[in-house]
């Protein structure tokens, strides 16, 4: 089975043109040798393990620390990558740092300006977003710090945000930060993945509901929003007087057989017009600590609103460089490292399925390089509800997503009998609101060994559990 696997994942990991939603990209693929990429110490080298251990990193070394855990297989939380980053970027890098003063900088200059127009090249050739210029694109310190700002600009004080959840933890901080609260949909679970119930999505337009986040791909489900269902959330959204900001973050990382419908590009213009984007390379190129985004709107009102709270003083000279390298000169690295993430969720859908009978996973992920496992039976096998309310006794301290006592989730206790059992460290799913129970993440964006170690480890911890 797992040679099988091993054989599979090395013949799929050379770039394929299906990999990719568009066709110019595939064609650029095509020419990109299949064993050069799938090869160790070749190509880019994605499939050598790259050790970050001591470097500050939230993935490993926090989730070490703070999971108490006295070794480590893999951390395979928060939404990075564990690959040397594209060369383009670091070589960027040490070109700016000869010029050794780090003042404020001037972002009419031409070097923002050339970024910026790179950002417009890259999404006008990806994914044929033609309504971009000079005039509608800002740029902002990452995709959460934009939001924030949006939401300064959009939700009056104590208002809601709609969310269709479980989802990005992230976004939960940022409404609270901004004291405002969460209007939560549940998603329903159908076929294998996750869908959003319209009249349910509806009946939490509230009057009070200003802005909603539509989070595509969507995190932590891994579902690609069909042109269908973004017109649908659109038209709802115009309905209700409700402004669209529309992360698309993960947009690069989309598997095998699905297409990437951007926002802006939808067929109705008022629509489009209701609607801000905020995209950044920090995720195809996984430089979120370079502190570096970009948003856009085809409507001068929002985009004139936002920009009065988007201060250009906030926003990283290196973020500019390391960003700017990457949309000029970082396909093809990025293009190799989404074939390979997509086979690595093969390799993990397969696995689990055959191998990991308490784990319970839906459909491959249709984009983002993260998991999204089921684990109640796990959680009764340990008790984990019970433990939970043990550790909910003792006195708690504030929590920003709930706005109350932090309590500890029985996903929390999972996340702890991971750590110490078999040395993977994952994200609580209550962490991503109401429908987060009794689910775990897992982000397999890492080298394949690091991966099959990650999934050995688990299966074996869960023998120890009467799994057979
Ligand atoms: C959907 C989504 N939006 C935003 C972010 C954070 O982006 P940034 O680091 O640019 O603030 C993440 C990070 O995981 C994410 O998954």
């Amino acid at each position: 089975m797992e040679t099988r696997n091993r054989r599979a994942f090395l013949a799929n990991a050379g770039l394929g043109a299906g990999v990719l939603a568009l066709a110019p990209l595939a064609a650029q693929i095509a020419k990109v040798s299949a064993a050069k990429a799938a090869t160790p110490g070749e190509g880019y080298a994605f499939d050598t393990p790259y050790n970050r251990l001591g470097s500050d990193c939230v993935k490993w070394d926090q989730a070490k620390r703070d999971l108490h855990m006295s070794r480590i297989v893999a951390g395979m939380g928060i939404a990075d990558m564990d690959f040397r980053c594209a060369p383009v970027i670091t070589a960027a890098l040490r070109k700016r740092i000869q010029h050794a003063n780090w003042g404020y900088i001037d972002m009419d200059s031409p070097g923002p300006r050339a970024f910026i127009q790179a950002i417009i090249d890259w999404n006008e050739k990806h994914y044929g977003i033609k309504v971009m210029n000079h005039e509608n694109v800002g740029v902002t310190t990452g995709v959460d710090g934009g939001i924030k700002t949006a939401l300064r600009a959009f939700a009056p004080p104590g208002s809601k945000v709609l969310l269709t959840t479980p989802i990005y933890d992230g976004f939960y901080e940022v409404i609270r930060g901004s004291r405002l609260s969460p209007n939560e949909c549940l998603m329903t679970w159908g076929k294998g993945r996750y869908e959003i119930d319209w009249d349910e999505f509806e009946r939490h337009m509230t009057p009070d509901t200003k802005v909603s986040i539509l989070c595509n791909p969507h995190n932590p489900s891994g579902r690609v929003w069909s042109k269908e269902e973004l017109t649908r959330y659109g038209e709802l959204c115009l309905k209700h007087n409700i402004i669209v900001i529309a992360d698309e973050i993960h947009c690069d990382f989309i598997s095998r057989g699905n297409t990437y419908i951007p926002f802006s590009t939808l067929d109705d213009k008022a629509i489009v017009n209701n609607s801000i984007t905020f995209k950044s390379g920090s995720k195809t190129f996984s430089v979120p600590a370079m502190k570096c985004a970009w948003f856009f709107t085809t409507n001068p009102k929002l985009y004139n609103e936002l920009s009065f709270w988007n201060y250009d003083a906030d926003v990283s000279t290196l973020g500019i460089v390391a960003e700017h390298a990457a949309l000029s000169g970082g396909e093809q690295w990025a293009r190799q490292c989404v074939a390979y993430i997509d086979n690595n969720h093969d390799f993990c859908n397969e696995y689990i399925k055959a191998n990991i009978p308490l784990i319970s996973v839906g459909q491959k992920p249709e984009g983002t390089y993260l998991v999204w496992l089921e684990v109640s039976a796990i959680a009764d096998r340990i008790g984990a509800q019970r433990l939970a309310d043990v550790e909910n006794r003792k006195p708690q301290h504030f929590d920003i997503l709930t706005g109350g006592p932090a309590k500890v989730t029985a996903e929390t206790i999972l996340g702890q009998w991971f750590a110490k059992n078999a040395y993977v460290a994952l994200q609580p799913g209550t962490i991503y609101g109401l429908g987060g129970q009794n689910h775990m993440r897992m982000n397999i964006a890492t080298a394949y060994p690091v991966l099959k170690a990650a999934l050995d480890s688990i299966a074996s911890a869960l023998k120890n559990l009467g799994q057979n």
